[in-house]
């Protein structure tokens, strides 16, 4: 029988790393948008494991959402809900329940800038202020990368398509910044990945 779940082993090898650090930020009881599931492995695994009220993926790819779904089902994970197609690059849909954390696993390196950019509008839009979004995957920093297997990642990412590759991530926070998501963490993760937390900033009063 044809089985619509992708399997990613990365995920298994970073989840229990993403759980620590989620722990800080994603209260029990909390509604959590995350951006690019992908197979949809951590949603079934960090949703019971935060105690979450719900937990919605999303992927833009059809495949990618069937592959949730049928993650979803077969582990009987009722607080994650049915994928939503959400695409970074366009403008996202009215959302409810309405997220008190946002997640995003590796999605800002293998997407366009603008991806990037459409994340950090629509985290802005959508979050309270003392909501976080949560971003991981790999960064440069100070203009630099920060492993031999990160610049070696970069080039095949560019290769793959010019319009993807490893982000500075000075870039990222400034971007945030100027969106009011400060800088809440930066967190060095295993096989030279990072958690960067970003918290919505209360409106300067007027
Ligand atoms: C490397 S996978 C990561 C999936 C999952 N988060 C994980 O860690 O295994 C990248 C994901 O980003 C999604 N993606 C690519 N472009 C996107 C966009 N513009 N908006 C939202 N997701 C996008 C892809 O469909 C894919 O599922």
């Amino acid at each position: 029988m044809n089985d619509p779940r992708r399997f990613a082993p990365a995920t298994a090898r970073n989840r229990d790393a993403i759980l620590a650090v989620l722990r800080r930020f994603v209260v029990p009881g909390a509604n959590v948008l995350e951006i690019a599931s992908g197979t949809g492995e951590h949603a079934v695994y960090l949703a019971p494991r935060l105690e979450v009220a719900s937990w919605q993926p999303t992927d833009p790819d059809a495949d990618a959402r069937r592959s949730i779904d049928a993650w979803r089902a077969e582990a009987r994970a009722d607080r994650v809900l049915p994928a939503r197609e959400l695409d970074m690059t366009a403008p996202w849909p009215r959302l409810t329940p309405a997220p008190d954390a946002i997640v995003c696993v590796n999605m800002i390196h293998i997407a366009p800038w603008s991806a990037c950019l459409g994340l950090l509008d629509g985290a802005a839009a959508v979050l309270a202020p003392g909501a976080h979004l949560y971003l991981y995957g790999p960064y440069r920093r100070n203009g630099a990368h920060t492993a031999p297997s990160n610049e070696a990642f970069d080039a095949s990412l560019r290769a793959r398509d010019p319009a993807w590759g490893v982000r500075d991530l000075e870039a990222v926070t400034a971007e945030a910044a100027a969106r009011r998501l400060a800088l809440a963490e930066v967190v060095e993760m295993p096989a030279n990945n990072l958690s960067v937390v970003l918290g919505k900033a209360a409106a300067p009063e007027s």
